[in-house]
C-alpha cells in the first residue's frame, strides 16, 4: 500500500489535501493524472448507465438542501456510526474497527452488542487505556446557512447524492412523463464526518458518488435488483477492466443494512488492506418517496395509465464511490517486474481507464528535424486521441520508465528512419513500444490512431 500511495503522489495522481499546512485528515486532492483517471471512471459510468439507455434521466442537484430533507430521509436520526472514546486521552475510535483489530468480526452486531463485547473481552484503546461506552455518532456535517446563525439556519452537507434525486422525482415526472421502470442518475460530492478516515482514499470525509435511483412497480423489485447487480459487475470488469477474481458479492445482514433498505448486496474488492466494500446495491422500497410525500405534503405517487392504478413506486439503488473505484483500479493495476537486475514498476491499466493513452517522443531532443517531425505526429494524433502526452525529457529509457509508472499503454518514438534518411521503406513509420511486454514494432504513422484506440 505504501508503494501505491508514494507512486500516486510522485506521479501526480493524488496529493494530500492542504498539504503545505500539514494536511487535513480525510481529504485528498486529485492531481493532473488523477483527474484524468477519475474522469474516465465517471465518463464510462455515464455512458453505460445514462447515454446508452432510454430510461435514465441525469440530474445535478444542489449540495445544500432544505434541512427537512434530512429529517424526512431519516439521516438526522439514523445516519450514525458506533463511536467509543478512550477515557484518558479522549481520542475517539470506531467501535467496529477496534473489534476487527482484536480479531472479532463486528458484522451483524448492534451498538449495544459491540459495547458488551468490548467490555467482556477487555479490549482497550490503541494507547492501552480503558474505553467508555459505545455511542452512536451522527456523521452529517452541520453548517449554518445565511447570516442569522440561529437554530433555524442549520443545514447539512449532503451525506449521499440520492436525496437530490428523490426530491426531483416530481419535477422529472412532470417535465418528461416517463413510464415505469425508469431511473434518475447523478454524479457528485457527498460529505461524511467519518470518525476514523483511513486507508488512503478508501475512507474519506469528502467523497464523490455516482448513484442511480431506479423506480419500479413494487412486485418487480427482485428482477431489477438482479439486473443491476449484473450491470455493476459488467461495469467493473468490462468497462474498468478490474480483475474478476478480486470482486465479491456479499449480502448485507439485516442489522448492518442502512435504515432505508430491505435488501442490500455490497460488492467487495480485494484491496491491499483486505476485502472491503467497493460499491453497493439496495432495495430502498418506497421508503424515500413515501417519507418525502408525507413530510412535504406533495403527492409523489405514480399513475399507471394501463392498469389504472395509483401507487408509490419502489426504488432500486445502485451506488458507486468514485474514490474507491479509483483505488481499486490503481491497486489492481500495480505491477513490478525485473529485467537485467533492474526492477521496473508499471501500472497495467486497461486502455479504457489509462489517463494517458499514448506518449510521443522524438528519439533525440537536440535534433531539430526529429523534434519537428515528432511535433507534427503529436499534433495530428492529438485530434483523434486527446489523452496523448508529449515527452522529451531525459533519455529514452527514462521516458519509458516514467510512462510505465503512469500506466501509458503505448510509447511512440520518432527516429531517423521516420524521416527517411536511412532508406525510404521506413519513411513515415515509427516505433511503437507496448507497456506490459516492452515489445517494439514498426508501424506507419497512418495506423497509429487505430492501434492506440484498439480498433
Ligand atoms: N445512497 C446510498 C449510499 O450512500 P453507502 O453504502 O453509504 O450508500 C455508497 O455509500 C458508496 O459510497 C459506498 O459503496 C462507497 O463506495 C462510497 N463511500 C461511502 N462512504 C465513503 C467514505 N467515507 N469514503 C469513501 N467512499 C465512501
Amino acid at each position: 500500500m505504501e508503494k501505491i500511495v508514494s507512486l500516486a503522489k510522485r506521479r501526480g495522481f493524488v496529493y494530500q489535501g492542504s498539504e503545505i499546512y500539514g494536511g487535513l485528515a480525510g481529504t485528498w486532492d486529485y492531481g493532473p493524472l488523477g483527474v484524468a483517471l477519475k474522469k474516465n471512471i465517471e465518463n464510462l459510468w455515464w455512458k453505460r448507465f445514462v447515454l446508452d439507455r432510454e430510461d435514465m434521466y441525469g440530474i445535478d442537484a444542489a449540495l445544500l438542501m432544505n434541512p427537512n430533507v434530512w429529517k424526512a430521509s431519516g439521516h438526522v436520526d439514523g445516519f450514525a456510526d458506533p463511536l467509543v472514546e478512550d477515557v484518558k486521552t479522549h481520542r475517539r475510535y470506531r467501535a467496529d474497527h477496534l473489534l476487527e483489530e482484536a480479531g472479532v468480526d463486528p458484522k451483524g452486531m448492534t451498538a449495544a452488542q459491540m459495547d458488551q463485547t468490548l467490555k467482556e473481552k477487555g479490549i482497550r484503546s490503541p494507547d492501552g487505556n480503558t474505553l467508555g461506552d459505545v455511542k452512536q455518532f451522527n456523521m452529517m456535517f452541520k453548517t449554518s446557512i445565511g447570516a442569522s446563525g440561529d437554530e433555524s439556519s442549520i443545514s447539512y452537507l449532503r451525506p449521499e447524492t440520492a436525496q437530490g434525486m428523490f426530491v426531483n422525482f416530481k419535477n422529472v415526472m412532470d417535465t418528461f412523463h416517463p413510464k415505469l421502470p425508469f431511473g434518475m442518475a447523478q454524479i457528485g460530492k457527498a460529505f461524511r464526518n467519518e470518525i476514523a478516515p483511513r486507508d488512503f482514499i478508501f475512507r474519506v470525509r469528502e467523497l464523490e458518488q455516482m448513484e442511480i435511483e431506479y423506480f419500479v412497480r413494487p412486485e418487480d423489485w427482485r428482477k431489477h435488483f438482479d439486473y443491476f447487480l449484473n450491470e455493476q459487475k459488467d461495469y467493473l470488469t468490462k468497462d474498468l477492466g478490474l480483475p474478476e477474481q478480486y470482486i465479491h458479492s456479499v449480502e448485507v445482514p439485516a442489522v448492518d443494512r442502512a435504515h432505508y433498505s430491505k435488501h442490500s448486496v455490497d460488492t467487495e474488492f480485494d484491496f491491499p488492506f483486505g476485502q472491503k466494500e467497493l460499491l453497493g446495491l439496495a432495495y430502498r422500497t418506497d421508503f424515500d418517496l413515501g417519507a418525502h410525500a408525507k413530510a412535504s405534503g406533495v403527492d409523489l405517487s405514480y399513475y399507471d395509465e394501463e392498469t389504472k392504478e395509483r401507487f408509490t413506486p419502489h426504488c432500486i439503488e445502485p451506488t458507486f464511490g468514485v474514490g474507491r473505484l479509483f483505488l481499486a483500479i490503481l491497486s489492481g493495476a500495480y505491477a513490478e517486474d525485473e529485467k537485467n537486475g533492474e526492477v521496473r514498476t508499471f501500472l497495467k491499466f486497461s486502455s479504457n481507464v489509462a489517463p494517458v493513452k499514448a506518449a510521443v517522443f522524438p528519439l533525440l531532443k537536440n535534433k531539430p528535424e526529429l523534434v519537428a517531425k515528432a511535433r507534427e505526429v503529436y499534433v495530428d494524433l492529438k485530434v483523434q486521441i486527446p489523452q496523448l502526452m508529449w515527452d522529451d525529457n531525459g533519455n529514452i529509457g527514462k521516458r519509458y520508465r516514467r510512462q510505465d509508472e503512469i500506466g501509458t499503454p503505448y510509447c511512440i518514438t520518432i527516429d531517423f528512419d521516420t524521416l527517411g534518411e536511412s532508406g525510404d521503406e521506413k519513411k513515415d513509420t515509427v516505433t511503437v513500444r507496448e507497456r506490459d511486454t516492452g515489445e517494439q514494432t514498426r508501424l506507419p504513422i497512418s495506423e497509429l490512431a487505430k492501434k492506440v484506440n484498439g480498433s
